[in-house]
């Protein structure tokens, strides 16, 4: 990443217009990694544009799996089961994601392989994969503190019944992704719903798997067939779309075919209760995934509490929405989200540091944040912290700041929506 990559961004005085977004990045890293292991090719449009996705692309490449790209579809040729010894490491990036799921797939390989990642993702917990993974008889070496690299080497893997101790849909898609290697079948039970993109995909791929609530399991042993689909827009990068038009009482902004599974799209209630008009047409399913055309207008928006179940839910939509909550009426608090501290940045530490440094007050607890309504921010030069989201929620929080916003390491956007920016700017009327 370029650490002296700036970006200027201007008060605005509203949002209007429509918008498409790129495939949603949760889905196209299964979709990719599950169309690796299928028999025959699979054709995937609207694949994300994220360098995370490229991430998981470029592995795959390394481990035999052919893929043609034109612009946004994605052909891919999948192997089958069984996936080529790669002759390099494997570059994860920035990418927890394809660290963590490909984990799942690999532990069921005959052969070593290595996932390194960039200085953010070398610092990531991934103890929480290694041990499950460990248990069903996988060898796996990870560097100091279970953290990257993962020397990743293939024992005779067996089904186990395995209650997470964290939420998190990454860990619980590796494990039901190792499952298909395994003998017997493999249960996860985790401690609140985290999103099912990865239970629908193997589903869309033509496994069988049991799902109700926050319960999964799948038997070993079964081949997956090819798909062909369009991946929804991807709602973690609506979201700041949807929160800046919400912002501004005059906005109008339309964006269509984006996902709205219900595991994805608490945002929205979130910011109809806060205030916010929002409505939704052209609602279609495909491949248990739900997408939509989404309405938005903008209010005076109220204040929330995120805590609980829904601080999971809402995990990738905390930045914005936190960025956003000195401008409503009674402020927000967020709980229960430690996790926020491991993810590509601490991102609790982040935005009380930027919001902070734009004259908000806020506090700052070990599990989240208490920001305070009400208030007037300035412009001031702010950092990313090489982190995706950082970068772009506080693009937002700038639109209704005193004077401008300078944001350090601003194409930190390019690992989730590398036409942020642009999008940004086509839709700000001043
Ligand atoms: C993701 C799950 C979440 C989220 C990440 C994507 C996924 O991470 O923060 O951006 O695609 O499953 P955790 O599984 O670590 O909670």
């Amino acid at each position: 990443m370029n650490k002296a990559a700036i970006v200027v961004v201007q008060p605005a005085r509203n949002l209007a217009g429509s918008l498409h977004l790129p495939g949603d990045k949760s889905i196209s890293h299964r979709y990719a990694m599950l169309a690796a292991i299928a028999g025959g090719t699979s054709r995937l449009e609207n694949f994300s544009t994220g360098a995370d996705c490229a991430s998981t692309l470029a592995c795959l490449k390394t481990l035999g799996v052919r893929w043609d790209r034109h612009e946004n579809t994605v052909l891919i040729h999948g192997r089958g089961p069984k996936l080529q010894p790669p002759r390099s490491l494997l570059d994860c990036g920035n990418s927890g994601s394809t660290m963590r799921m490909l984990s799942g797939i690999l532990a069921g390989q005959e052969f070593t392989s290595e996932l390194v990642g960039d200085e953010s993702l070398s610092r990531r917990p991934m103890a929480r994969i290694t041990t499950p993974l460990t248990a069903m008889g996988a060898k796996i070496i990870a560097g100091d503190g279970g953290r990257p690299p993962l020397r990743i080497t293939r024992g005779h893997l067996k089904a186990i019944d395995y209650k997470m101790p964290v939420a998190s849909a990454q860990v619980k898609s590796a494990l039901l992704f190792a499952g298909l290697f395994a003998d017997g079948e493999t249960g996860v039970v985790e401690p609140v719903r985290t999103r099912d993109h990865g239970e629908l995909a193997l589903r869309a791929f033509g496994a069988q798997l049991e799902h109700r609530g926050n319960k999964a399991r799948i038997a070993g042993g079964q081949k997956l067939n090819p798909i062909e689909t369009t991946i929804p827009g991807d709602l973690s990068s609506a979201a700041f779309f949807l929160c800046a038009a919400a912002l501004f009482r005059d906005s109008q902004l339309v964006i269509d075919g984006l996902l709205l599974n219900p595991a994805r799209a608490r945002l929205l209630d979130v910011l109809i209760s806060m205030g916010a008009r929002i409505s939704i047409t052209q609602l279609e399913e495909q491949h248990g995934e739900l997408r939509g055309t989404v309405h938005v207008e903008g209010n005076t928006l109220s204040g929330a509490t995120i805590a609980g179940a829904e601080t999971a839910a809402l995990i990738d939509e905390i930045p914005v929405l936190a960025a956003i909550a000195p401008y409503t009426a009674t402020g927000v608090e967020i709980r229960d989200a430690r996790e926020l501290r491991v993810k590509e940045s601490d991102r609790i530490a982040a935005v009380a540091a930027n919001l902070r440094a734009m004259g908000a007050q806020v506090e700052e607890h070990d599990d989240g944040l208490r920001i305070p309504g009400g208030q007037e921010l300035h412009g001031a030069e702010i950092d990313s912290f090489g982190d995706h989201r950082i970068a772009m929620a506080f693009a937002v929080a700038a639109l209704r700041a005193e004077g401008e916003t300078r944001i350090r390491q601003a194409d930190a956007a390019v690992i989730s929506y590398p036409g942020f920016f642009a999008a940004l700017e086509s839709l700000l009327q001043r």
